[in-house]
């Protein structure tokens, strides 16, 4: 059986838990709005025609701030069509997604729909294929009080508290041949940096994020950082990073393993902006917004991709059905994203409801939670206070994608009255005994500990099936003279609390 051994320093701190680390992500994009979000016809729906089960999911989802309206559609996105009486809305091609849009639900609807959910808001503007102005008059629609005419057609169309919107995404993965309208890094960095000055005149509190990279594999990585940021350093407080993670070719080592390569996306990233920023002898410090994460199986994805004749209204896209496996990956990435809170100060899951979702649903039918909503659910629930550094002593395995990896990691974080730590075990066979110390926190008792495991790693919750796989007691996790004892199952996420 391997063993661990983990020293968790309450000094070790490497910064405050962010609550916007649990940010989620909702697009136009195939049933993520209708009929995920959104289906007046259905039994639980209110007056607005929101669905109430999937709002109690998202509830317990514990996601915060809520990526909004894309993705690829932003760079088609006329968000005049989204707002006003709906019998005059527009019915628009999406060309991102070869669909037809309804505009039915709009920004004023969305924004209703975060109050019950009791989430903040990140909007995103239309660089690419629209321009300065209706980035600003979206911001005056959106957050100015009232007396102006595009404020007053908020207030007119029945919303008379601005909506305050603090974060702001400046487009969409503009480096991706996909993205309609996609720019060279010098092309984006340029329209982005008079964007962002531009609303930031009329706003200067606004809180922007400039597109980076849609991943370590493109192969303009680290030189788009670098003269995007050359831009708009002065004008911009954050640079995206996106990535989504799969099991390849039945490697499921190197995917358990995909926590490594996220790893190196942040330290590379922030390398970047702090040398743009000595360089321009700026004391600013860029953050990052890690808007787009998960596991999506984008190959098979590609690969079935068939553009036709026809454009439907909300077709079942990107519906992927996740595995005890990718639950654990994305405990594992939500557990990196923590390691980086120093940085990583905003990120968004993607996406939330249907698409690449932690919560699925059925047309009149129920909402049920995917084995992926589990780990994200439980930390945003137990992370609290402060981040802490583990120090980790565990064998390691060799993996094709990512080289050297651990095979047990950890993270923990340490409130005033209580701690939590959260662990993987990446070995495909073996249980894993890890003893870690707790002196350090003060903690005495354990008050709850969960493990996400099955003989079957890929095993999934469906329609059929929707309890399938839910997290168990973890019996075994034990705490003496100061010593957490812990067995994790082969291929396991698993989550302690302490007091
Ligand atoms: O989340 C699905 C898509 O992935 C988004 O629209 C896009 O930004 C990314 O490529």
């Amino acid at each position: 059986m391997p063993r661990a051994h983990i020293e968790l320093d309450r000094q070790a701190v490497i910064a405050p838990v962010r609550r916007r680390t649990f940010g989620s992500f909702v697009e136009h994009l195939g049933r993520c709005v209708y009929t995920g979000l959104y289906e007046p016809e259905h039994p639980s729906a209110n007056d607005d025609g929101f669905r109430m089960d999937v709002v109690e999911l998202v509830r317990e989802l514990g996601s915060t701030t809520v990526r909004y309206p894309g993705g690829n559609f932003v760079s088609g996105y006329r968000w005049e069509d989204s707002v006003g009486p709906r019998d005059k809305r527009p019915v628009r091609r999406d060309l991102a997604w070869h669909s037809l849009e309804s505009n039915q639900v709009g920004l004023d609807e969305f924004a209703k729909w975060l109050t019950l959910t009791g989430s903040e808001l990140m909007l995103a503007v239309n660089v690419a294929t629209r321009g300065i102005l209706p980035a600003l008059d979206l911001l005056e629609y959106a957050n100015h009080p009232s007396g102006t005419t595009l404020s007053d057609m908020r207030v007119a169309n029945g919303t008379p508290e601005p909506h305050n919107v603090r974060m702001w995404c400046l487009g969409n993965e503009m480096d991706g041949p996909w993205q309609t309208g996609f720019m060279t890094a010098d092309d984006y960095g340029k329209i982005a940096a008079r964007t962002a000055a531009a609303m930031k005149t009329a706003d200067k509190d606004l809180e922007l994020v400039v597109c980076g990279s849609s991943g370590t594999a493109m192969r303009t990585f680290g030189d788009w950082e670098r003269v995007v940021l050359e831009h708009t350093y002065d004008y911009v407080d954050y640079i995206a990073c996106h990535a989504y993670y799969q099991e390849h070719d039945g490697d499921l080592g190197s995917f358990l393993a995909s926590a490594l390569d996220m790893d190196y996306f942040i330290d590379s990233v922030v390398a970047t902006a702090d040398h743009v920023g000595y360089k321009k002898r700026s004391n600013k410090k860029i953050n990052i917004s890690f808007d787009e994460w998960n596991v999506w199986y984008l190959k098979e994805h590609q690969e079935s991709q068939q553009v036709g004749e026809e454009w439907s209204h909300a077709p079942r896209q990107l519906e992927d059905v996740y595995s005890v496996a990718d639950a654990v990956v994305v405990g594992n990435l939500l557990m990196t994203l923590l390691k980086h809170s120093d940085r990583v100060t905003s990120a968004s899951l993607a996406q939330l409801v249907n698409v690449i979702a932690p919560i699925m649903t059925e047309p009149g039918g129920p909402a049920w939670r995917q084995t992926t909503f589990y780990p994200f659910s439980i930390t945003s629930r137990l992370a609290s206070g402060e981040v802490i550094r583990p120090v980790i002593e565990a064998p390691a395995y060799s993996t094709a994608r990512h080289g050297e990896a651990s095979v047990i990691d950890a993270v923990a974080t340490a409130d005033t009255d209580r701690a939590a730590v959260f662990l993987v075990n990446r070995d495909l066979n073996e249980a894993a005994q890890v003893t870690i110390d707790v002196r350090g926190l003060g903690s005495s008792r354990v008050t709850e500990a969960v493990t996400l495991a099955d003989p079957d790693v890929y095993a999934k919750n469906t329609l059929a099936e929707q309890n399938r796989v839910t997290p168990t007691a973890n019996k075994s996790a034990a705490l003496a003279d100061g010593v957490l004892t812990v067995e994790l199952p082969p291929v396991s996420w698993t989550a302690i609390a302490l007091r």
